[in-house]
């Protein structure tokens, strides 16, 4: 807890910050390093009345006694309990955990407008990068067609190792983590969740509709080869992890997967543990925010940003809520990798079988390596359940070897 002998009372607000971990450190510090300028602007001094760790504080007496509340534990308890208090009690939040309004935002966005509380959350989307305000409120009137996002730095980290330093998987994990971009676990990013989280926040930013995780489909990096890289430098393409929101009709399909871009694509060239994410709508074309996703002290600015605002009394973004179906089908264009044995007649069984399911080839390619042979085609758009039905019957084929591989491959047709 900090003090200001020379506030006067009145001008004081007390914050309450739950989780003193990576952010919520590099918040207390930039809370005091700058409490003089927030002052100036605001009126109001914020000074730190209580910290929560697992170690150290009472959750609810924090909440209870502080004006704003801040939460930077992560993971959905007793992060909700909390939160819930403090809306209940109509005390504005600030959040960075995507976990939990991906979640449960159906319930809490309600829950703070019911009781006249802000519920803020830049950090939650893009660390540093400005998107829910430009999304939810510059962007606000626009009609938003589709959002694209590279919104985990640390995929974005080991995939740019393999690109450029022809690192392993494993390696380039490793590195990651030596590097501090990535957990000892790092299952919720490799496997594409955090992204699949980030990216239902955008689309209910986007499209005004009510997302959860489970309405994301989302495929991680955990299975790609060096090969996929070689392959993306052979034809002049970046291979990311792309998060895809899009309205198709009335209906909205939320997506994460890997993806080969062209090189002229805005997030083609997003290395390192940077995000990006670009905004295409009729009225604006296309506007791209890039800036470091991660780290204490970028996640904290945008954190603070938010507790200013709540200072400020600036309005919430307002939103005309629906609930808009899950787009049936997507159409996508795809890059397939088999390992088969190097005999007469592969090629010809595989493309029968994706004949089968009307999926076309667009260029094939087979490279024989003693008794193994590499066939990489890249297809025509196709309906994803018709690529995972050909997939799963090419997989059981008796020439194949080891697990196929399918890439969706970036369309200008389809975006
Ligand atoms: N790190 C980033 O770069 C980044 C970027 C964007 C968004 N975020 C989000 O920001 C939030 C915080 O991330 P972080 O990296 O700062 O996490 P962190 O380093 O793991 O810190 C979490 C903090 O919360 C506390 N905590 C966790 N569970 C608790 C519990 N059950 N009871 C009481 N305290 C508990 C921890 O206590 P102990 O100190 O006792 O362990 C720690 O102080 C998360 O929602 C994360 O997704 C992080």
């Amino acid at each position: 807890m900090s003090s200001n002998p020379s506030a006067d009372e009145g001008s004081i607000v007390k914050i309450g910050v739950l989780g003193r971990g990576t952010v919520g450190s590099a918040l207390i510090t930039l809370l005091e390093e700058r409490a003089d300028v927030i002052q100036a602007e605001t009126g109001l001094r914020p000074v730190v009345s209580g910290v929560l760790t697992r170690s150290l504080g009472n959750g609810e007496g924090i909440v209870d006694e502080a004006d704003v509340i801040v939460e930077l534990m992560g993971g959905l308890e007793p992060a909700e309990r909390l939160v819930r208090r403090a809306l209940e009690a109509g005390k504005p939040v600030v959040t960075a955990n995507k976990q939990l309004l991906s979640r449960r935002g159906h319930e809490l966005f309600p829950l703070a407008s019911a009781n006249g509380a802000a519920l803020r959350y830049e950090a939650a989307v893009a660390g540093a990068v400005p998107i829910v305000r430009v999304l939810g409120d510059t962007l606000s009137a626009t009609p938003v067609e589709r959002v694209h996002g590279i919104v985990n730095g640390t995929t974005n980290y080991i995939l740019t190792a393999m690109a450029h330093r022809g690192e392993s998987y494993a390696e380039a994990l490793k590195d990651a983590q030596d590097a501090g971009f990535a957990e000892a676990d790092p299952t919720e990013d490799v496997s594409g969740s955090d992204a699949a989280a980030k990216m239902a926040l955008l689309a209910m930013l986007a499209f005004g509709t009510w997302v959860s995780h489970e309405d994301v489909d989302f495929t991680g990096i955990d299975k790609l080869a060096l090969e996929d890289l070689e392959f993306a430098r052979e034809f002049d393409l970046a291979l990311k992890l792309v998060g895809t929101a899009e309205k198709i009709g009335d209906a909205v399909s939320v997506r994460v997967h890997p993806m080969f871009l062209p090189l002229s694509h805005p997030l083609a060239r997003v290395d390192g543990s940077y995000n990006a994410v670009t905004i295409e709508s009729p009225h604006v074309e296309e506007i791209t925010l890039q800036g470091p996703g991660a780290g204490g002290v970028p996640t904290a600015s945008a954190v603070l940003g938010d507790v200013i605002s709540v200072l400020h009394g600036a309005d919430e973004p307002k939103h005309a809520w629906q609930t808009l179906p899950k787009a049936p089908e997507v159409l996508s264009a795809f890059y397939l990798h088999f390992d088969v044995d190097d005999e007469p007649g592969v090629l010809s069984e595989v493309a029968q079988v994706l004949g089968l399911q009307k999926i076309s080839i667009r260029s094939v390619a087979q490279k024989g390596a003693g008794g193994a042979a590499r066939l990489v085609m890249i297809t025509h758009r196709a309906p994803e359940s018709a690529m995972e039905a050909a997939i799963g019957m090419i997989g059981g084929l008796g020439f194949v070897r080891g697990e196929p591989r399918a890439i969706r491959v970036f369309d200008e047709e389809n975006a």
